[in-house]
């Protein structure tokens, strides 16, 4: 039997849950998961009604992997598409950590790394931000970690997820260098959330593996993609391991019309961004203490986390307990339009005592 594997926990409510609550799915407004809340191109549901589900989709993914190639100046065999970049953590773990193998994480961080890893039977060792210094990435505790420990594989989030907080893509590079022999996964699924491009070249670096999705700013979380972008020699090893056909056609094809409607994308993620730098300002102006980020995603320190979800979502309104993430006192919240905002604000306002009262 293979041991537990850990933190399995995730924004978003399952339809079970829901049911408890005795609320459809159309009747809550998830703040939980990251997610652009004005949903992928107008283009995107135009080209999936054209795509042929009845024969095998294309296994090397070749349309969609040569805009990409070509939008982040890496060559085609640089570059893997996955079911969601989730699917590419798992095809990083089986290709290369084994059992024993050390595996370090900044921290807190998204569980899919760790996930993988304990499957793999590693030791990961999570470097954290913690409150006490307003979630700042402890960068320079996690590269002494690397530099002592030299595992098999480092994990670090930019921007992080939940703090929104950033570091320089120029650090990495140089703990990269430093370190030849520790694999970097540099998970930037938020990348496309910032309000500019912050990421470098570096895709030439044999150590390090850069994974992004196009389920978050790009609104298509219901097909699942991703995509991994290294050396050649990294990516094939990658393929390798990765299950045939696991990316269907209809995300494909959504995949390459979201990219090439950057106009949507800019527009709808600088929409977004407004909406949470409102949302941050009402929550203080009502008395919580949101704290900065980079993202239109950001913490909020509440008595109990999980009491907080559950009493928000008696009306609808879902928030990510942070629990799983180590932080059982804040709750993250993903800015939506600004009348969905509202909504939560008026009822984070009424609940105002019973959110910041500590438990008995
Ligand atoms: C930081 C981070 N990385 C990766 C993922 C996985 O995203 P996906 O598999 O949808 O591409 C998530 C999902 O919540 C995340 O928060």
């Amino acid at each position: 039997m293979l041991t537990p594997i850990l933190n399995d926990v995730h924004g978003g409510a399952d339809l079970a849950e829901l049911q408890r609550y005795g609320l459809r799915p159309d009747e809550v407004l998830d703040f939980s998961a990251n997610l652009n809340p004005f949903g992928p191109s107008p283009a995107v549901r135009e080209t999936i009604l054209r795509v042929g589900v009845d024969r095998y989709p294309d296994r090397d993914c070749t349309l969609l992997r040569n805009e990409l190639a070509r939008r982040n100046r890496a060559p085609v065999d640089g570059v893997l598409v996955g079911n969601g970049s989730t699917e590419l953590f798992w095809l990083l773990a089986i290709a290369h950590v084994r059992a024993g193998d050390g595996v370090a994480i900044l921290g807190p961080a998204f569980g899919g790394c760790e996930r993988a890893a304990c499957m793999m039977k590693a030791e990961a060792t999570v470097c954290a931000a913690s409150s006490a210094n307003g979630f700042r990435p402890p960068w320079q505790q996690f590269a002494r970690l690397v530099d002592a420990q030299r595992p098999r594989l480092a994990c670090v989030t930019n921007p992080n997820s939940p703090t929104g907080q950033t570091i320089a893509f120029s650090d990495v590079i140089a703990l990269a260098a430093r370190c030849p022999n520790v694999l970097f996964a540099l998970d930037e699924a938020y990348i496309d959330c910032l309000s500019a491009d912050t990421s470098g070249d570096g895709a030439e670096m044999p150590n390090l593996v850069r994974l992004r999705s196009l389920t978050k700013a790009h609104g298509l979380a219901g097909l699942r993609l991703g995509y991994a972008i290294g050396s050649p020699d990294a990516i094939a090893t990658l393929r390798d391991v990765q299950p045939p056909w696991s990316v269907n056609a209809l995300a494909q094809a959504a995949g390459l019309a979201a990219l090439l409607d950057q106009v949507h994308l800019r527009q709808t993620v600088g929409r977004w961004r407004d909406a949470a730098v409102q949302l941050i300002g009402d929550l203080r102006t009502i008395g919580f203490a949101p704290v900065a980020s980079s993202a239109p995603f950001f913490l909020v320190p509440v008595a109990d986390a999980a009491r907080t979800r559950h009493a928000l979502l008696g009306h609808g309104l879902l928030v990510r307990d942070c629990t799983s993430f180590g932080l059982p006192q804040v709750i993250r919240i993903s800015s939506r339009s600004t009348e969905d905002n509202a909504r939560l604000v008026e009822a984070m306002r009424t609940m105002r005592a019973e959110i910041l009262r500590c438990p008995d």
